[in-house]
């Protein structure tokens, strides 16, 4: 699928030679969702810095300059630091993808528009000395755990003193037959085989509800923070799942277990607790969003106590490991502190799964879980020390700018190669969901800059191509003219990868090369022998027309029938429909045709022609 246009005569410089970012090209890119700088922090859509380590030793040389123009968590940034600590498993992809990566130092500009992902990437960047950081960590939880672990203090079933690991939290319904109220759980928990059932018989009239018929119950409360009544979602705790001398137990929720929740409520917060109004953009749902006016109301009262408790905690430590303990914060915080929190039923499991929040989504379930905050936050201080390992004595350079991309502080011409993956229209809005960890950094993105398709700010596919434009403008400017840009996109929408194109091309670019990007949850060593799915479509950007290419001859919708025509003979994952629609866009774009042919009507071909 690789269609390369012959550099002629390109000035030396510290981009790499032709052959070598051939061979990058003619294979997919594994980016595996798993390692230590991976789990260090979750950021929707993000990248194996691994994987974007091989790809940025292959197009530059040592002390070349490289630009993220959409650092998100500031993967581009720690793929910069890998380049000169290069782990087994990146020399090993880089053999199996055939290429001689040049390993060393090089030095990173990486420029993101949120408070989050700015903060992230700058402390990933920069780590403090990881020993120092999991000695001040596992004091910091131990202290906190001393002064208030009290807050999951709970029996366990044989009436021995414990601590719960976490609480499962029920909606409530009210039966659409008799008014009655039953929790959900109650309702439509099923076991052996463990389901969720949609119907139930009421216990107070007996008689048959659908779950999908009943009210969610509303309760009116008084809020401490606000001091005023509000009404929210009434949940009960169901279960309880702890941990004695005698061992891991669970049970069922009791008046005590209500009790230590009550007695938690009424204690003071501590004074830097954010009481902060939750700007509600395109991720509100009036059903399970109902009550959730402030931020502390992603958080049942004793988690928001916890968060706040650790919070304030991190000024008692040297200035010199702050930074990395509120990244240990908030990489627990709303993955798994909140509300969002939730269980679910994997096939063939007898009970249910813990999980942490939906990625990309603010969904509240009908059953979340209460983790303890405490416990997680250990756990996370041991990947985080990893991830600080890795990186560390790098002599490579990073450094991050929290603005947006539309004006880059940097000289014309200064950057040797690009390499970005810019937000995919509407797909995730990031400002929004980031707003739940930038609380309590006291700042939050600002979102008139934040480059999206979004109804609630406003912003059209054509708003989103215009800012995309002028990013693409100054990525331009600051390249070399023989620099090269990486970009990896996806969308199901035509119009959004027309947006693209129209952005680049108007900064004077072209498609030289195209890839796929497979983001696969196997462990790295796994990664290159693989079997993978899907994969979004990778982009060589250069600069001017590519010599050579001629005008396009064939359209989109004949692209689209010689792709689903050479799919019907290959071997998975080149027959899924998703991987196929990569192909087609990629195709097209490298053909200069315009992308008029979204995901859905590209599955229907496909649908029809991989049958016949
Ligand atoms: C797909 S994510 C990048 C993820 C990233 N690769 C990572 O490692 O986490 C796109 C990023 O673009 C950022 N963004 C949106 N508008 C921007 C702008 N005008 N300037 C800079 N960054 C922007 C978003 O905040 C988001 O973090």
């Amino acid at each position: 699928m690789l269609h390369l246009t012959p550099m002629a005569n390109r000035p030396k410089s510290a981009v790499r030679s032709t052959p070598d970012i051939e061979a990058l090209y003619s294979k997919p890119l594994p980016s595996t969702r798993s390692g230590p700088l991976y789990n260090a922090f979750s950021y929707p859509t993000k990248i194996s810095p691994e994987a974007i380590a091989v790809f940025i030793a292959t197009h530059t040389r040592p002390g070349s300059k490289i630009l993220d123009v959409f650092g998100g968590s500031g993967t581009t940034g720690l793929a910069t630091l890998l380049c000169d600590k290069p782990t087994e498993a990146m020399i090993r992809m880089a053999d199996e993808l055939g290429v001689k990566p040049d390993w060393g130092p090089r030095e990173a500009e990486v420029y993101e528009l949120s408070t989050l992902g700015s903060f992230v990437a700058k402390v990933l960047c920069a780590p403090p000395d990881p020993a120092a950081f999991a000695k001040a960590a596992k004091r910091f939880v131990a202290v906190a755990e001393e002064r208030f672990g009290w807050i999951y203090s709970a029996e366990g079933p044989d009436g021995q003193p414990g601590k719960i690991r976490y609480t499962i939290w029920s909606d409530v319904l009210s039966c659409h037959h008799c008014g009655a109220e039953t929790s959900y759980w109650d309702a439509a928990v099923r076991r052996d085989p463990l389901c969720l059932s949609d119907s139930f018989e009421c216990p107070d009239c007996g008689k048959d509800a659908q779950v999908d018929s009943c009210f969610r119950v509303s309760e009116t409360y008084r809020d401490p923070l606000l001091g005023r009544s509000l009404e929210r979602k009434k949940r009960v705790p169901v279960r309880i799942v702890g941990t004695s001398d005698a061992g891991n137990w669970s049970r069922d929720a009791t008046i005590g277990d209500s009790e230590t929740h009550s007695r938690v409520a009424g204690e003071s917060l501590p004074s830097c607790a954010p009481v902060a109004e939750i700007e509600w953009g395109d991720l509100y749902r009036s059903g399970y969003h109902k009550g959730i006016s402030h931020l502390h109301h992603f958080y049942t009262p004793r988690n928001f106590f916890a968060v706040s408790a650790l919070w304030e905690l991190v000024s008692e430590f040297p200035e010199d490991v702050r930074d990395a303990l509120r990244l240990l914060v908030l990489s627990y915080n709303s993955t798994h502190s909140t509300l969002m929190t939730r269980v679910v039923i994997k096939q063939g499991m007898s009970d249910f799964v813990l999980t942490g929040a939906q990625s990309g989504v603010l969904y509240v379930s009908g059953l979340p879980v209460e983790k303890n905050v405490f416990d997680g936050v250990r756990r996370k201080a041991s990947s985080l020390r990893k991830a600080f390992e890795s990186v560390a004595g790098s002599r490579s350079s990073v450094r991050v700018t929290n603005a947006s991309s539309e004006s880059l502080d940097l000289g014309d011409e200064s950057v040797d190669y690009a390499f970005t993956d810019p937000p995919f229209g509407d797909y995730i809005p990031y400002a929004e969901i980031n707003q739940l960890n930038e609380f309590w950094l006291g700042h939050n993105t600002d979102r008139a800059r934040e480059i999206i398709v979004s109804g609630a700010q406003g912003k059209s596919v054509n708003d989103y191509g215009r800012m995309m434009a002028r990013v693409f403008s100054e990525v331009s400017r600051v390249l070399k003219p023989c620099g090269k840009a990486t970009v990896v996109f996806h969308s199901a929408k035509a119009s959004v990868w027309q947006a693209l194109a129209e952005a680049y091309l108007s900064a004077g670019f072209s498609v030289r090369a195209t890839s796929v990007l497979d983001k696969i949850q196997a462990s790295f060593k796994q990664v290159v022998s693989t079997v993978s799915v899907k994969g979004d479509p990778l982009l060589l950007l250069v600069k001017g027309d590519p010599k050579g290419r001629s005008v396009p001859s064939s359209t989109a919708e004949e692209v689209a029938d010689e792709i689903l025509r050479n799919a019907r003979t290959a071997e998975s994952p080149e027959r899924d429909p998703q991987r196929l629609y990569s192909r087609f866009v990629s195709r097209c774009l490298e053909l200069g045709l315009s992308v008029h042919m979204g995901a859905k009507e590209f599955y229907g071909r496909a649908k029809t022609a991989l049958q016949d």
